[in-house]
């Protein structure tokens, strides 16, 4: 993987007249460009305020408008520059009226202002460009906006027919589409997945058939040609995708289990943005600045990156105690591998709900993590310990509390819940006095011991045992969305940790508007599989898919997955080779973490895994990760990143999803197939590569067929 000096030389100053060509180039576009229109708004001058330093991204693509079909079933988004429409939105309603430029917006009445913040600022809504009245008091208001040099527009559909249901489908097969939200079983581009229509919320990952959203969701889309959706946060929203091979994007908003009318006071809407630039990359770039604007999200800690993550996930059974854990410890530092943090996942306490360790299983716990901690010589780092908490409060409640801490259900609704089953005790994020009462408990913890935490859980699906929608929920105050309880936990996380510098030792279990946080996003539990069900295929298209919702910082599980029986572990290790080629591909993530350990397998994977570790240590980290972490925390840009990142047009590099971009200069192809000693390579058009293993140059644009790669290998090119 050594580059020779003299030709790396050589190859830094040809990509460095291509970068000042390019930039030229861009300059010289962008004064013939016709200006758009600037300083409309007051906040359009502060999105453009924070897009200075990226020049080449505000991409002016003229000011276009929205037409309707002469079928009168769909919307066409248009700019000045294409022939045809960029963007088709379909809508089964029958539409009644149109009225063009409307003197006085569309009965404004209707049109009520959004609800909290939304993100993305800067697009406010001026006056209507068109106004669509249908059958069932349906309505629907096009209003146009220039965000940072885009042609966007913002599409408000609203009844007040409680009964009535909006429907918008996009077509998949006139562009590749990405985004949307983590899958259980995650494939790119979004052509390739099938998933069912169902509630867009937060999910736990479970083993079963159907296709679900997972732990984070964000309502954001990309097209391949530049175009990108975002819908409203709060929506009573239904989502499928290429349902039964349907090639369809189906966004529903209806008051349907586990939505009730009730929790939404101004009626049943479905709203979103559209925005349009020159490519996939631009358009992702200035939206992402938007999405974060006015502050950087940050990064956790360095250390958390550069070093592995050590965890006992792998063995959180009945039978995991102190003991256990201190033989963990014991290896990784017989063995020479690298540390710096150990989770500690899985059942260390009494109880959910109880923040301490048992102290049976645990009796030193306190003096090991403090000697662990304070380990400091030149010869034994120092090792932090954090732990997994949940959002629960004890099954007999919070002694001392007059008011319920956690959430109740009307239990007069449902007469009862199936056979003995109770309902969680989880924290009632609404109630003041719930969140003062865990934000203690997690910092009583931390100034007894540990140093971190892993915010497991979260998901709004959590909330609704089965049978249960939003009105059987008694909260303090009711959740606007239940997805709102998603981002609530991560808003309690992020001010657990943020006043510290132990800011980076969190780990967010789900996310949803969880982006400013800056946390490592666990979109795990992965399993010990090579296939798309979170196995080790669906690794790069998770970390993609994550990158690109505005969570840079991906942790997909532990090294090998884990061998799942509904929520527990079982204590299969993964194959040996499947962990070798899992190890080899999480040395180049953002995120590595360990907890079936190499010395479960034999000397020669230790020595492979210490050789791996270094390598990203004292190589990958000062080279790639540690600069694409640096423009992460700035931007919000995603560490790792899909081909079409370097090669927008590209449509060979539009589908692939067993390759990936560490920043925008080193490309990985891991090989994901059991048995495999060769894989084809892809590499993207435009640009010549660098092969890191063979020590080869190739042009863009082609294949390499059977491409050998040894069990212990990976392959990597150089963008030149
Ligand atoms: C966790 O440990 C407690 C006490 O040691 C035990 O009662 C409980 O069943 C354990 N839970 C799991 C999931 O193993
Ligand atoms: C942990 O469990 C092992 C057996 O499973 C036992 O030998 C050991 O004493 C236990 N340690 C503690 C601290 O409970
Ligand atoms: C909400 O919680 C506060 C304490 O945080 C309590 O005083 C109040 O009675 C609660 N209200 C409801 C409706 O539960
Ligand atoms: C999964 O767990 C159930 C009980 O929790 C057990 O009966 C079953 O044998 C387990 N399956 C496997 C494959 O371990
Ligand atoms: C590759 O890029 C070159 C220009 O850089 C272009 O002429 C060619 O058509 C592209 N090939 C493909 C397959 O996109």
């Amino acid at each position: 993987m050594n580059v020779p000096k003299r030709k790396l030389s050589r190859y830094l100053k040809i990509a460095a007249g291509i970068c000042i060509l390019t930039t030229i180039f861009i300059i010289i576009l962008m004064l013939t460009l016709p200006q758009p229109f600037v300083g409309k708004t007051q906040t359009q001058s502060q999105t453009l305020k924070i897009l200075e330093d990226r020049p080449d991204k505000v991409a002016d693509v003229g000011r276009g408008t929205v037409l309707l079909h002469p079928n009168r079933d769909s919307l066409l988004f248009t700019t000045v520059e294409s022939p045809g429409p960029y963007l088709k939105i379909h809508f089964p309603h029958k539409l009644l009226q149109v009225v063009n430029d409307p003197p006085n917006g569309c009965r404004a009445g209707y049109f009520k202002p959004d609800g909290p913040q939304e993100p993305y600022a800067g697009m406010t809504r001026e006056d209507p460009q068109m106004c669509l009245y249908f059958d069932r008091n349906l309505h629907a208001a096009v209003y146009d906006t220039i965000v940072a040099g885009m042609q966007c527009h913002h599409v408000y559909w609203f009844t007040t027919d409680n009964q009535a249901s909006i429907i918008n489908t996009i077509s998949l097969h006139e562009h590749n589409w990405y985004g949307g939200g983590g899958l259980s079983e995650q494939r790119w581009p979004l052509q390739r997945v099938g998933v069912p229509l169902q509630p867009y919320l937060t999910n736990k990952f479970t083993s079963s058939a159907e296709v679900k959203f997972d732990s984070f969701i964000e309502p954001y889309f990309v097209s391949s040609n530049g175009a990108a959706l975002m819908l409203d946060s709060y929506l009573p929203l239904f989502v499928s995708i290429n349902s039964n091979k349907d090639s369809m994007l189906v966004f529903k908003s209806i008051f349907q289990e586990p939505y009730s009318a009730k929790s939404f006071k101004t009626g049943l809407s479905l709203s979103y943005k559209v925005c349009k630039s020159l490519s996939a990359p631009a358009v992702h770039e200035t939206l992402s600045y938007l999405r974060l604007s006015p502050a950087a999200p940050g990064a956790p800690a360095d250390d958390l990156l550069q070093f592995p993550i050590w965890s006992s996930r792998a063995f959180q059974e009945a039978g995991f105690n102190e003991t256990r854990l201190i033989v963990f410890v014991h290896n990784i530092k017989k063995w020479k591998l690298p540390y710096n943090h150990l989770f500690i996942v899985g059942n260390y306490s009494k109880a959910r709900g109880v923040f301490s360790f048992n102290e049976n299983k645990f009796p030193h716990s306190h003096q090991l993590i403090m000697e662990w901690k304070e380990m400091q010589s030149s010869k034994i780092p120092n090792l932090f310990v954090g732990v997994e908490v949940f959002p629960h409060v004890p099954e007999s409640g919070v002694p001392g509390s007059e008011v319920p801490l956690h959430i109740r259900y009307d239990l007069s609704v449902k007469q009862s819940l199936p056979s003995g089953q109770k309902p969680p005790m989880l924290l009632d994020i609404t109630n003041e006095k719930a969140v003062h009462w865990f934000k203690s408990q997690l910092r009583n913890f931390r100034d007894m011991s540990v140093h971190g935490f892993l915010f497991a859980d979260g998901h709004s699906q959590d909330i609704f045992p089965p049978g249960f929608q939003q009105s059987d929920l008694i909260t303090n105050r009711s959740l606007l969305h239940p997805n709102q309880y998603t981002e609530m936990y991560g808003e309690i996380a992020g001010s657990v940790a943020a006043p510290t510098a132990a800011r980076g030792f969190s780990i967010l279990g789900s996310g949803y508007l969880a982006q400013k946080h800056g946390f490592i996003a666990d979109a795990g539990p992965f399993r010990s599989a090579w296939d798309h069900q979170k196995g080790l295929k669906a690794v790069i298209p998770t970390t993609i898919t994550y990158g690109l919702l505005g969570y840079p910082f991906v942790l997909t599980g532990p090294v090998g997955g884990l061998f799942l029986n509904g929520s527990a572990v079982a204590r299969t290790p993964p194959s040996q080779e499947l962990y070798i080629r899992w190890l080899s591909l999480a040395t180049y993530l953002p995120v590595l973490e360990l907890a079936w350990a190499p010395w479960f397998y034999s000397q020669e994977v230790i020595n492979h895994a210490r050789s791996m570790l270094e390598f990203r240590q004292f190589s990958l980290w000062p080279k790639y990760l540690s600069p694409a972490v640096e423009e992460a925390a700035k931007t919000g840009l995603p560490i790792v990143r899909p081909l079409w990142w370097v090669a927008p047009t590209d449509s060979t590099a539009q589908f692939i999803d067993c390759e990936f971009m560490l920043g925008s200069r080193l490309l990985v192809a891991p090989v994901l197939m059991d048995r495999a000693r060769s894989r084809s390579v892809y590499l993207p058009n435009g640009s010549r590569w660098k092969d890191n293993l063979k020590n080869t140059v190739h042009h863009g644009g082609q294949w390499l067929t059977q491409y050998s790669v040894g069990l212990y290998d990976i392959a990597t090119f150089e963008r030149l």
